[in-house]
């Protein structure tokens, strides 16, 4: 099978390579993201792998159709980037459900701990010989309230870990997990009494700013917000309405709902146009990172040989377990 690889960083190359062979693929890496611009790179060959912020929308898609591509292989968890009803009975999508819940739960709680106790900024000021701790003074998380929205793969991981600091679980799920040994409640109540919110759910209508301006009222006081699962989660105008009244009292991000284009990308030379992301920035107590939870060696090993098995089930019509069709 012949597969066109959208937005190759040096790192992908570095899994995915050694692998091409037993799998039996051939492998042609481009560095450009998967566009309307690009995606005539796809024509000849089977099927395109691509990443997150490779957008496929149902134009683009179209155009995967016309060429003759026949599968959609994600190198991710997340699908919410693919017009999934625009594939339907035209070309398959296949993704990695599962590599490593606990290299993205691992980082949620760094950013937890980065932010609460201030770690990213004394770090910048001892590098430059100011040993002061003024203004850096953070919470316990002994005996603290944390709310886990989405109870799957990573949220299960989260309280584990969360659990290791003796913090109280409230969770909330669309679909609680009657085998998962946590407190499930609505909502609001988790809004209201969690000192920690962090977010693992899939980005859906559903949850599409579940975190907006009336859920962040509802919290309380000091509450600490990460997420590491979609920047659509969260109404980003709220989010900076909430710090600017003080509402809340620290922020991880991995993920940005306007990260296209941003994240991934040294922009260290360019004058950021998104205002909104500009200002984020410029709060101590916000951390931003490039969607990078996944980013262990451990999920990298497992990306790259679930994506290239999906690849080989495909070729030799053996069963599709990780393929994934719109709902309705
Ligand atoms: P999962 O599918 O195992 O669990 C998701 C859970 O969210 C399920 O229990 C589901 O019932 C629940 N859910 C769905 N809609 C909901 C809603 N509206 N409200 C509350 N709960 C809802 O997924 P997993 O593996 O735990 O991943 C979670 C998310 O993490 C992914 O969807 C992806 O967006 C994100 N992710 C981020 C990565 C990163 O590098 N930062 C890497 C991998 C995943």
């Amino acid at each position: 099978m012949k597969i066109a690889f959208y937005g190759t960083k040096p790192y992908d190359r570095i899994w995915f390579e050694p692998l091409a062979e037993h799998y039996g693929v051939t492998l042609t890496f481009l560095e450009a993201p998967c566009t309307m611009n690009t995606v005539e790179l796809a024509r000849g060959y089977e099927a395109v792998c691509i990443f997150i912020n490779d957008n496929l929308n149902a134009a683009l898609i179209g155009r995967l159709c016309e060429m003759g591509v026949q599968a959609i292989l994600l190198r991710s968890a997340g699908f919410n980037h693919v017009d999934l009803k625009a594939c339907r009975g035209r070309i398959r999508v296949l993704r990695v459900p599962s590599y490593s819940p606990e290299a993205v739960a691992e980082y949620a709680a760094a950013l937890l701990l980065t932010v609460n106790r201030y770690t990213h900024r004394a770090y910048t000021r001892s590098r430059d010989f100011n040993l002061s701790i003024n203004g850096l003074m953070g919470t316990d998380l002994h005996d603290k309230t944390a709310g886990i929205i989405g109870t799957g793969k990573i949220g299960q991981a989260m309280i584990d870990i969360l659990r290791g600091f003796h913090m109280k679980i409230l969770a909330y799920d669309l679909y609680p997990n009657p085998d998962l040994s946590v407190e499930y409640t609505d909502l609001d109540t988790l809004l209201e009494q969690s000192h920690v919110i962090s977010l693992h759910c899939p980005l859906t209508k559903e949850s599409h700013h579940i975190i907006n301006g009336d859920a962040i009222q509802k919290m309380r006081d000091g509450a600490y917000i990460v997420n590491t699962s979609r920047g659509g989660l969260i109404d980003t105008s709220a989010l900076i309405d909430g710090l600017l009244s003080r509402k809340i009292a620290g922020v991880g991000l991995d993920v940005y709902e306007e990260e296209d284009g941003l994240f991934y990308e040294d922009l260290s030379q360019e004058i950021i146009q998104d205002n909104t992301f500009a200002r984020l920035m410029t709060f101590p107590n916000v951390l931003i990172t490039s969607h990078m939870g996944f980013f262990t060696r451990e999920a990298m090993q497992a990306i790259a040989v679930e994506t290239l098995e999906n690849a080989y089930a495909l070729e030799h019509g053996l069963e599709l377990k990780n393929e994934i069709r719109a709902s309705d």
